[in-house]
């Protein structure tokens, strides 16, 4: 068997430990998830990072409000997080924390090079400054309040103080290049315009240290060369990507294969950490993929709002529904593109029953269930790559099932590499019903009623045609089913079970990787991976019961 080549590392990106996880940073971890798994499936040796950002203010002020230190604050948040990146089904291969040593260390050590290379330098900080709050507003924030504090009222005032600043206005035009001709790809493409507008308007120099004042948590690191400042949470945390790889064995997953992010934090993932890195001598990331927002029954979800979906949501439909079936939701219907995109209870019923119940779930079992119904649960022999419907009008369609399956994992690939994640899986849904379409088109039950009652006019041709049939809808599910995978590894897991083919090291772990790539996996009628004549198929429970659309939505979800 051949090993894993390419290496391919998808990150995600560090979450704020300030509160719980909800709905926001379980989509973007689901989609590395969806994407890791997708790049596992094609033979690649992938890393997925996901962790924690815990050195930010709102941390320390978060915990002080509470009586605890900002270290019991974040740990408690940490492990939130990483529960429900569990109760998701999530498959990274480590969860970083910025308050580890591994973190902490390096980031240290690369802004002491950017200091070295005279790419960080002492400057003066000039802007609005809250002496009752003990911070810098930005002009915008002045300007709307006239001037005084937006929290007291106070006057501002103007003041300088030394910070260090990274040189970000050097690179301007290495990084305009670079985004321009795609050797970074920021995506979707009006990002990219986005970004690029943005930059042609001129890069300023960065702050990357804030000076410590009296009275402040101690809390973040400090500047190596000067323990007076300490880093900006910003410029440490980008760093997390760098010093998670930057040990021996991790070395090859760099540069990122992706960045993944919604769209708030562009500016930081495209241009500043790209020109970070170029100044540190490391290659940038290969693609900066920042998606949109859910909003919730058509607001934007905030605190002020009180309208996060919350991962106690997610569990109750999970629970309803099944986690694939909550996990191909959120990955087909979520804001992937430039739109946001609403969480709305009637789409999730109306999604899950077309495209799980009715769709995949029905086809399955509806092939399941007619070869344990015809051929007591023995896979049919079926030398026949293609097969002749017969149309009203006379017309045969001829279904080439080796093209169209072939077809349709080229399109899966494709869209997977360019990070549209849901068409990569829509993909393996269109197979699937286009073996609906077959069965409906063939009428496999047909036949085997006329050949059971001898109203067969050639029984043998009959007979035939019935092997075809199901021998062809199940070798196309088979494969329909690996491009579904990434989105719902344990429901396509159940189906091989139950069907005698797994792919997987242990089929009853859903993680345990694939013992071919799925150049090898998913060829029409393989030798040792499809689906063999002579196999047994077990009649299992339906992947997806039908759902009721009167019922209310689990966790009191929207309408
Ligand atoms: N700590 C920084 C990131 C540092 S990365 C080096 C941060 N943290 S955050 O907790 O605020 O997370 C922001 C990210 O959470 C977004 O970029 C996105 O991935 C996810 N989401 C938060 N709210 C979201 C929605 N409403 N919808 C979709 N994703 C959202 O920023």
């Amino acid at each position: 068997m051949p090993e894993p080549q390419q290496p391919c590392y998808i990150t995600t990106p560090i979450y704020y430990v300030n509160d719980r996880p909800h709905i926001g940073h379980c989509y973007t971890t689901l989609l590395a998830d969806v994407a890791a798994r997708a790049h596992r499936l094609m033979g690649e040796d992938v890393f997925f990072l996901t962790g924690t950002d815990e050195h930010a203010e709102k941390v320390s002020k978060a915990a002080a409000e509470r009586g605890l230190s900002p270290m019991e604050w974040a740990t408690r948040n940490a492990e939130r997080f990483r529960d429900a990146f569990r109760f998701m089904g999530f498959s990274n291969d480590d969860f970083v924390r910025t308050t580890e040593d591994r973190h902490t260390s390096r980031a240290s050590a690369y802004i002491q090079k950017l200091v070295d290379s005279g790419d960080i330098e002492l400057g003066d900080y000039e802007g609005w400054y809250d002496p009752s709050q003990e911070e810098y507003v930005t002009e915008s924030v002045a300007k709307e309040h006239d001037y005084n504090s937006p929290v007291t009222g106070k006057p501002l005032e103007k003041r300088t103080e030394q910070n260090y600043f990274f040189r970000l206005d050097k690179y301007e035009g290495w990084l305009k290049e670079r985004i321009e001709n795609d050797t970074i790809r920021v995506l979707p493409p009006a990002r990219k315009n986005e970004v690029l507008g943005r930059i042609k308007q001129g890069l300023q120099k960065v702050p990357v240290s804030r000076r410590i004042k009296p009275g402040d948590a101690d809390w973040g690191i400090r500047m190596p060369n000067d323990p007076e400042h300490r880093i900006y949470v910003w410029i440490e945390a980008l760093c997390n990507y760098l010093t998670v790889v930057d040990e021996p064995g991790r070395r090859k997953y760099w540069p990122a294969t992706v960045h993944l992010m919604a769209k708030d934090i562009l500016w930081f993932h495209a241009v500043i950490w790209p020109c970070m890195l170029h100044a540190l001598g490391e290659e940038p990331p290969r693609t900066v993929y920042a998606h949109a927002y859910w909003i919730s029954e058509g607001r934007k979800m905030s605190k002020s709002l009180g309208n996060f979906i919350e991962i106690d949501q997610l569990r109750a439909y999970a629970e309803k529904y099944s986690l694939d079936a909550l996990r191909w939701f959120l990955t087909t219907q979520g804001p992937l593109g430039a739109t946001d995109a609403d969480f709305a209870h009637a789409r999730f019923v109306e999604v899950y029953n077309a495209e799980l119940a009715n769709g995949i779930g029905n086809a399955a079992s509806r092939v399941g269930n007619m070869i344990v119904k015809y051929f007591d649960g023995v896979v049919p022999a079926c030398s026949k790559t293609g097969f002749t419907t017969e149309s009203t009008e006379g017309h045969g369609e001829e279904n080439k099932w080796d093209e169209i399956a072939s077809e349709l994992v080229c399109r899966s690939i494709n869209a997977c590499e360019e990070v549209r994640l849901d068409e990569s899986l829509r993909a393996g849904l269109e197979l699937s019903n286009r073996v609906d379409a077959f069965i409906a088109a063939t009428r496999p039950f047909s036949i085997a009623k006329e050949i059971d009652k001898g109203t067969h006019a050639d029984p043998a041709r009959g007979r035939e045609d019935l092997h075809a049939i199901l021998y062809q809808s199940a070798e196309a599910l088979r494969i329909a089913s690996l491009l579904l995978w990434p989105a719902m590894p344990s429901k396509m897991a159940e189906l091989w079970r139950n069907w005698d083919c797994s792919p997987l090291h242990d089929p009853d772990d859903p993680d345990s990787g694939f013992r071919a790539p799925l150049s090898e996996l998913a060829t029409w009628a393989h030798p040792r991976w499809g689906i063999k004549p002579g196999s047994t198929v077990r009649k299992g429970e339906p992947l997806f019961m039908r759902a009721d659309a009167k019922e209310p939505a689990p966790g009191g979800v929207g309408s």
